[in-house]
């Protein structure tokens, strides 16, 4: 498995929050952690983008290490917010409070956590969601007791897990009775695809239904672990279309615009590059770049 480094790419991961809107997936997650679900894990929670996408809807009380293993000795974790819990639910502003009781909201998320092994990725998200908990760990040992979390969710993140059997059966493990597992991502073997990812560097189709499983295995898989039932749908269409010429010059045909291109050799993406530039070439510069495809969502209820 190519494994992709996200120490050397966090700087401009969150272009493509800039180029498309991802609504299917916030309104997939929204309804997934439902009004009460007040202690939440986003595992390989990258820069950060989802906590604070929560913490606007359902901003944390307190973020306390309840629940925290510090005899699990196979991840490391750090606090990354240098704060105490204490100061830091006292920091949890009235103003902030009082927005979301006028917003109607109900319950709130006690509890909100992410994990993720990066550095670079975790510096990004300690200032984008400063009210949750940052942990340096990966998604193959979680490092809390059983049954610490309501709600455990992914998004993009499951093909980079390094064991995602392992992954699983610790989010079974952590999840409390009545409890739920989401993750989001790409299906490439669902040959419905267009993306001129896939079209210009032919390797990274390949590579993509190495590392992604089909959402039906991954339902099997989930009920092997325990979870006592399984779905999955569409929850996103992602479509543009970029003219080749911007795409070239705004660092969307960059490697690190998406991990299909981190994971290249510099060989194969240079081959790639080029790909482009001469098909826009003998398209007299009209040449269109296509986005079109799906994310899907499964889910795993305790
Ligand atoms: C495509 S990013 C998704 C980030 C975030 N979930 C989002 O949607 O913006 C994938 C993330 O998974 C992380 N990752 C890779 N291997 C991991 C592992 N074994 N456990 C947990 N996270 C991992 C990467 O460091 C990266 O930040």
């Amino acid at each position: 498995m190519r494994i992709a480094n996200y120490d050397s790419i966090a700087s401009k991961y969150d272009r493509r929050y800039d180029l498309y809107e991802y609504a299917g997936c916030r309104e997939t997650l929204t309804n997934f952690l439902g009004e009460a679900a007040t202690s939440v894990l986003e595992v390989g929670c990258g820069t950060g983008h989802w906590l604070a996408e929560i913490a606007r809807l359902k901003p944390s009380r307190s973020s306390d290490d309840r629940g925290l293993d510090d005899g699990n000795g196979t991840a490391s974790a750090e606090r990354l917010d240098g704060r105490s819990a204490p100061a830091f639910a006292e920091g949890f502003g009235a103003s902030t409070v009082a927005r979301f009781a006028s917003e109607g909201g109900k319950a709130l998320a006690e509890r909100l956590v992410g994990v993720e092994p990066s550095s670079e990725m975790l510096a990004r998200a300690r200032a984008t969601a400063p009210s949750a908990l940052l942990i340096r760990a990966t998604a193959e040992a979680l490092p809390w007791r059983d049954g610490a979390f309501d709600r455990v969710y992914c998004i993009n993140a499951l093909h980079h897990f390094r064991d995602r059997l392992q992954f699983f059966a610790e989010a079974r493990r952590i999840l409390k009775p009545g409890g739920g597992l989401l993750s989001i991502g790409k299906d490439p073997h669902a040959e419905r695809d267009t993306w001129w990812v896939y079209e210009y560097f032919p390797e990274t189709l390949g590579i993509d239904r190495e590392r992604f499983a089909r959402v039906r295995t991954l339902r099997g898989e989930l009920a092997a672990a325990g979870f006592s039932w399984a779905e999955s749908f569409e929850c996103d269409h992602l479509e543009a279309m970029r003219p080749a010429g911007e795409a070239l010059t705004t660092g969307i045909v960059h490697r690190a615009y998406t991990s299909q291109l981190t994971v290249l050799s510099d060989e194969e993406f240079e081959a790639g590059r080029n790909r482009i530039i001469e098909a826009n070439a003998a398209a007299g510069g009209e040449l269109q770049l296509a986005t079109d495809f799906y994310l899907f969502a499964t889910v795993g209820w305790v």
